[in-house]
């Protein structure tokens, strides 16, 4: 089993139920029941509507993913599961089912880093991860840059945003514009229609000198120029707007991923969480990194966003390579440091 163990993987940290399965690298079943319409009517994930949808679809998920990879409890040798970071609530539902199914199942535990999970996923679609790779992970809970070493042992933080996530973002532009939530994938339908160079919007950070973002001031600075066009009885042209605002999140995001693989001589960039269905951002990294000689790796919209796939896959590596499994008594932890791979 420790060359191809049939881990179980559970994803709760924000309003994705997931479970996933797979056999070492190889994905054999990703179940995902999500509350996002649940929220839609908020504008944002309400996180104790999220929990409670966490908690009724847990046991439905783990059954469903059990028959669509055609196996049974008995077959399973490891549990993983997200212990952070994400939503307290949300992450609690998650790692107690995962206790319960270690404890009555007799296997072992595994509470990995839902960043850690997001990078290892690739390796369902790609093969091995190149040691080391950037990552760069963006979605409505986070972005970030991050030098990989080894995604089982050693993941170091090279940046952050230091306001808004990337997707926060879109899904809040979205909202100035009236598109619904989440906005992520209406404003990249909308900016198809329109001049990404139509309005020349602020790139925070963009020469800093840091591999950190913010996308706050760009935030505001699209709401005012709305607000302004609407002040004066000017109608506003929405897909010049998104892909205004679509051109300048790309571009910082691009820049300094590529930057980042400078800096550290890396030749290989991984792209994941939900923005990364971004069209324009996968044209402008695949346009950046050929020029600049780097391998980019993306996996396929399904695996970007949060799923239970990316969680089994940690803990098959975490498995394969020998790793401490989790004690029962391990906390949800809402802010688990990127540092720490698995709990
Ligand atoms: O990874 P994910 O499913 O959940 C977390 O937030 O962790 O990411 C969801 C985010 C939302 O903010 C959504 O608007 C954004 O990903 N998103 C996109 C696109 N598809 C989803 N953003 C830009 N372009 C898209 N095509
Ligand atoms: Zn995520």
């Amino acid at each position: 089993m420790a060359d191809q163990p049939l881990v179980l993987g559970i994803e709760t940290s924000c309003d994705e139920t997931g479970v996933g399965i797979v056999r070492g690298h190889t994905l054999l079943a990703n179940t995902i029941a999500s509350s996002v319409e649940q929220h839609a009517r908020f504008g944002g994930v309400v996180p104790e509507v999220a929990s409670r949808a966490h908690l009724e679809a847990m046991t439905p998920a783990v059954e469903r993913a059990l028959a669509e990879a055609g196996v049974g409890f008995g077959d399973i040798d490891a549990i993983a599961v997200t212990a952070g970071p994400g939503l307290a609530g949300a992450l609690l539902v998650g790692v107690a089912a995962a206790k319960a199914y270690s404890l009555g199942l007799g296997v072992p535990l595994y509470g990995v880093n839902h960043l850690a999970a997001h990078v290892a996923v690739d390796q369902l679609e790609h093969g091995p991860l190149p040691k080391p790779c950037v990552a760069l992970l963006v979605s409505g809970g986070h972005s970030s840059l991050l030098l990989v070493p080894d995604v089982a042992h050693d993941v170091i933080s090279l940046g952050s945003t230091v306001d808004d996530a990337a997707g926060e973002a879109f899904d809040k532009v979205a909202r100035v514009l009236g598109l619904p939530f989440p906005g992520g994938p209406h404003i990249d339908r909308e900016a198809r229609e329109g001049s990404g160079a139509a309005v020349a919007f602020p790139r925070g950070k963009y020469d800093d000198g840091t591999l950190d973002f913010s996308f706050s001031g760009l935030k505001t600075a699209v709401a005012r120029w709305v607000e302004a066009r609407r002040a004066a009885g000017e109608s506003i042209h929405v897909p010049d707007v998104a892909a205004s605002f679509q051109e300048a999140v790309v571009d910082v995001l691009t820049r300094k991923a590529i930057d980042a693989c400078r800096r550290y001589d890396v030749r290989d960039l991984l792209i994941g969480g939900g923005v990364a269905a971004n069209s324009r951002l996968r044209a402008l990294a695949r346009e950046r990194c050929q020029a600049a000689g780097i391998r980019l790796r993306v996996p396929r919209p399904g695996l970007c966003t949060d799923n239970g796939a990316m969680v089994a896959a940690l803990g098959a590596d975490l498995v394969s390579g020998g790793a401490a499994p989790s004690a029962l008594t391990i906390p949800a932890d809402s802010s688990l440091p990127i540092t720490t791979v698995h709990v």
